[in-house]
Formats: structure tokens, sequence, C-alpha cells
């Protein structure tokens, strides 16, 4: 069996909409490498409350939703309980609620191991809020990704938009504003840079560019398998 420490990943963390997932698959597809959504899992936990009914302040039960989840990773398609949710969880309402329940530390506790299993040979590209801090700090490629709130907000509208859902910028850079501020400022695994990661910006990048900064940077790591 492959010792998991011998496999290499390369960690995306950042603020909602900042372009972690694009990056992440663009940076995965070129490598030939997988893929963790480390946020889809906080979201599959919110959809899968509301679906029950389950008080979501009651951590006890949110952590056996987390702990019991039934799900699939077919990309780019996302299964719960065999039902194809991929655009389900994509809504706010199952966004903010994924930022409330991700504060909890048994909600967080009950998801660790099973994104850990997602590191596989040849290697794993994750991306979410504490990949680099929490679920690989021995990340040999760490990477912070940035973008203005405004430029973040416009991308989530466009986004909305061409999946022909109405979107309003001005509430969906509220709301994403006040999920920055809950990741950035929760106790457990809040959402800030690994010492040892890179920061980069990517209000005035291509997806194209910031892709390449990542594969530029991830040909100067010198890692055993690499
Ligand atoms: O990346 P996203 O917007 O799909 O994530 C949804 C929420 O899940 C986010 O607001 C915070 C939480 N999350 C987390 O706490 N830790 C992660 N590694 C990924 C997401």
């Amino acid at each position: 069996m492959t010792e998991t420490s011998s496999i290499p990943v390369i960690t995306i963390d950042g603020p909602t909409a900042s372009g972690k997932g694009t990056i992440a698959h663009q940076v995965a597809e070129r490598l030939g490498w997988h893929t963790l959504d480390s946020g889809a899992l906080y979201r599959l936990t919110a959809l899968s409350c509301l679906r029950r009914q389950v008080d979501a302040k009651d951590e006890s039960e949110v952590q056996r939703v987390a702990a019991d989840l039934d799900i699939r990773f077919q990309h780019p398609r996302i299964f719960l309980e065999g039902e194809d949710v991929t655009e389900a969880i994509r809504q706010e309402q199952v966004g903010n609620l994924a930022s409330q329940v991700a504060v909890m530390p048994g909600v967080r506790g009950a998801l660790l191991q099973r994104q850990r299993d997602f590191r596989v040979a040849p290697g794993l590209v994750g991306d979410g809020r504490d990949m680099g801090t929490v679920v690989f700090p021995d990340a040999p490629l760490k990477i912070f990704l940035l973008a203005d709130a405004e430029v973040r907000a416009e991308r989530r509208c466009k986004q909305l938009n061409e999946k022909g859902i109405s979107a309003n910028l001005a509430s969906l850079l509220a709301d994403l504003r006040a999920r920055d501020e809950r990741d950035r400022t929760r106790a457990h695994a809040p959402l800030v840079p690994a010492q040892d990661a890179h920061i980069v910006d990517s209000s005035r990048l291509s997806i194209e560019e910031t892709v390449n900064i990542v594969l530029d940077l991830w040909s100067g790591v010198s890692f055993p398998s690499a």
C-alpha cells in the first residue's frame, strides 16, 4: 500500500467565489491528478439537513448527518443518496447554511477523514478553506487564492446568470462579505493562509494566467515523486 504522504497534494484555499474550484480542476487536468471540492461536502451536509428538516443549530444532529452522508462524485456531477444535486448544492441558501454548519467542530471532524481519503495516486488538488492548514498540512504546495470582493461578486453573478438563475449583485456582495467574515473569524479551522502558502491575487488575472502561476510554482517544488 502506498504511504499517502508520498502522494503529492496541491492545496488551493481562499474565500468564496475566488475561483478556487475552476483553478483546481484545470491544474488537476493539466497534471492528470484527482480533485477534491471540499466545499461541496459542507454544501451536501447543509442540503441534507434542509431535506431532512434537521435543526441546523443542533450540532450533534448535523454531525450525524455529515458522518452518514451517502455521496458520490462523478465529475462534474455530484450525487446525494443517488440523486444528482449538482445544481441544488450551488444555491445561495445552501451555501449560506454550509458556512453556518462549517463552524461546528463536530461537523468538521466528521468530514476530515473523508477528505483525506481523496489523496490517491498520482496526486490531488484540493480546494477549500483549510486544505493547507488542517486537512493536508504536509502538502508540498499550498496556494491561497484571493480576489477583491467586488470582482468575486461579479463573477458569481455572471456564473448564476449563465445558469439561468437570476441574481442581484448588491445582495450577492453582502452575502459574500458575511460569509467571508464567518469563515475567517470562526474558532475552528478559520480561513487563513497556511504559513507556507503562496498568496495569489487573481483579481486582475485570467483563469489561464492563474493556472499557469500554480503550475510554475509546482514545477519549482522538489517532491520525491513529482
Ligand atoms: O467553497 P464553497 O463556497 O463551496 O464552500 C461552502 C462553505 O463551506 C464555505 O462558506 C465554508 C465551508 N467550507 C469550509 O468550512 N471548509 C472547507 N474546506 C470548504 C468549505
